[in-house]
């Protein structure tokens, strides 16, 4: 059955077992302490009123019990059966209620009465009802002259032992009952959340990562899990749609290249041309060539940086002198732009990192540079060593285009282009960003930006100091 393989039905097992083992364990203490103090105090009132008598009647014979008993206490024995016998057993006198009742007085009794021994008994009388007895022996002069015996009906201790065994009887099951079902409705209720976290994680399972769990109580253990897991299924849904965004956005940029290679070659095809026309035509179709090779080359690297397949081979370096010598190779493309192109560079900038990605992270920021400064325009690299902080900072800042506030955070996502015609036409694919990104954090370093539309942009890259 589904209900026993359950955590609620084994938690109200457990939670019924153990108040099962309470409960029972309190009944058998209660019923025996109580049955216990009860006849010890039947037992008690007999031996003082046998004490009492012993002491008064000089001789067995003719002592008139009643009388001692109304002396002593103002009243008839009552409820009280006392017989006084001799030495050998015979009857002397009684208390005038013991009418048909029969105190018995066997043989052992009497033996270990005649060695001094108060004995207690319980004797059936009549075959009906319980008699307390106790058996006193008279002792004169170290010898044994008689034998007082009070006897005491238990009926009223038995019916209380009764009736307590009968309401024990009752109680215990009926509140195990009660815990039983209370138990498992509170057992139910704060394992709900649990069944609606099982639904919607079959959803989620279905495919559908919208899904969320609605959360009451966060502040239990089932609210801390359903959290946990909605962050999970959040972050889950993001990387989803990052990877389905960046395969459209792949296709889509790789689309473009081919259709106008597709288009120029239809073109040329379609009659025979001049030597001069093949020639511009395949010229153009290398352009479009290499800027599919570009975007390919720049997936495979962000792929295989993804899949945490690409080693950094670190070593010691100078920073400054790897930024000097980007700004050499790339000074010619600054010329023919016309932007002047500045280096500054500060004091100590050792860090541990591979020169091939650092040179790639510089490359591609600097040509953003270049890219988006209009001629006239100024870019500039400023490598300064912080001591304090430990860190070195790497600055590329230019006079161009600059990037909206709203597009700043964007602009390191994967095919993200703030103007998409004007880099298309620069021959841009939106990857280089995401890519210095990349180098920055297998560096342990952090790269921001900051920019006015219309004044420039700075780009700022911050490395560990490695003295
Ligand atoms: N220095 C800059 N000034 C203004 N805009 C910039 C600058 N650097 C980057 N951008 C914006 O950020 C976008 C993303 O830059 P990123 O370098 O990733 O791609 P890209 O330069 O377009 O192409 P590529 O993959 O060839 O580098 C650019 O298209 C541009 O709109
Ligand atoms: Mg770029």
């Amino acid at each position: 059955m589904y209900l026993f393989k359950t955590i609620k039905f084994k938690l109200t097992l457990w939670y019924v077992v153990i108040l099962g083992i309470i409960l029972c364990s309190f009944s058998i203490f209660l019923y025996f302490t109580l049955a216990d103090s009860l006849y010890k105090g039947v037992d008690n009132r007999i031996k003082t009123m046998g004490e009492i008598v012993a002491a008064s009647a000089r001789s067995p014979f003719g002592a008139d019990i009643d009388q001692i008993m109304i002396d002593r206490y103002g009243v008839r024995p009552l409820g009280r059966y006392i017989q006084i016998l001799d030495e050998s057993g015979k009857i002397g006198g009684s208390s005038t209620n013991i009418r048909d009742i029969k105190i018995p007085l066997n043989l052992s009794t009497l033996k270990a009465a005649s060695k001094g021994k108060t004995i207690f008994e319980t004797v059936k009388v009549l075959g009906r009802y319980s008699l307390r007895v106790v058996t006193i022996p008279i002792i004169e002069n170290e010898s044994m002259t008689g034998i007082i015996q009070v006897g005491s009906p238990l009926e009223g201790v038995e019916e209380a032992l009764h009736q307590l065994l009968l309401l024990l009887l009752i109680a215990v099951p009926a509140a195990l009952l009660a815990a039983s079902t209370a138990g498992l409705f509170l057992a139910n209720k704060a394992l709900r959340p649990v069944d609606a976290i099982t639904q919607i994680a079959r959803r989620i399972g279905s495919g559908d990562l919208s899904q969320r769990i609605r959360i009451k109580r966060v502040n239990d253990e089932l609210g801390r899990l359903a959290s946990t897991f909605n962050e999970m299924i959040a972050k889950l849904e993001e990387s989803f749609h990052r990877v389905k965004r960046f395969t459209a956005d792949a296709s889509h940029e790789l689309k473009t290249p081919l259709t106008i290679l597709r288009g120029e070659v239809e073109l040329g095809l379609k009659k025979k041309r001049a030597l001069k026309e093949y020639q511009r035509i395949l010229a153009s179709n290398l352009e479009e060539i290499s800027r599919m090779s570009r975007i390919v080359d720049n997936l495979l690297t962000l792929s295989r940086a993804d899949m945490g397949q690409v080693t950094m081979k670190r070593k010691k370096l100078e920073l400054s002198s790897l930024v000097r010598d980007v700004w050499e190779d790339l000074r010619i493309l600054a010329e023919e732009k016309k932007i002047q192109m500045k280096f500054l560079d500060d004091g100590v900038t050792q860090i541990e990192g591979d020169p091939l990605f650092l040179r790639q992270l510089i490359l591609n920021l600097t040509e953003n540079g270049l890219k988006y400064t209009l001629p006239g325009g100024e870019v500039s690299l400023k490598v300064e060593g912080d001591r304090d902080q430990k860190v070195v900072r790497i600055l590329v800042s230019d006079t161009g285009v600059g990037i909206a506030q709203k597009d700043q955070k964007r602009v390191f996502d994967r095919f993200f282009r703030a103007d998409k015609a004007r880099s298309r036409e620069t021959g841009g694919t939106g990857l280089g960003l995401s890519i210095c990104q990349w180098i920055v954090q297998a560096h342990e370093g952090q790269i921001a930006v900051q920019s006015k539309v219309g004044q420039g942009s700075t780009f700022t890259v911050t490395l560990p100091l490695k003295d």
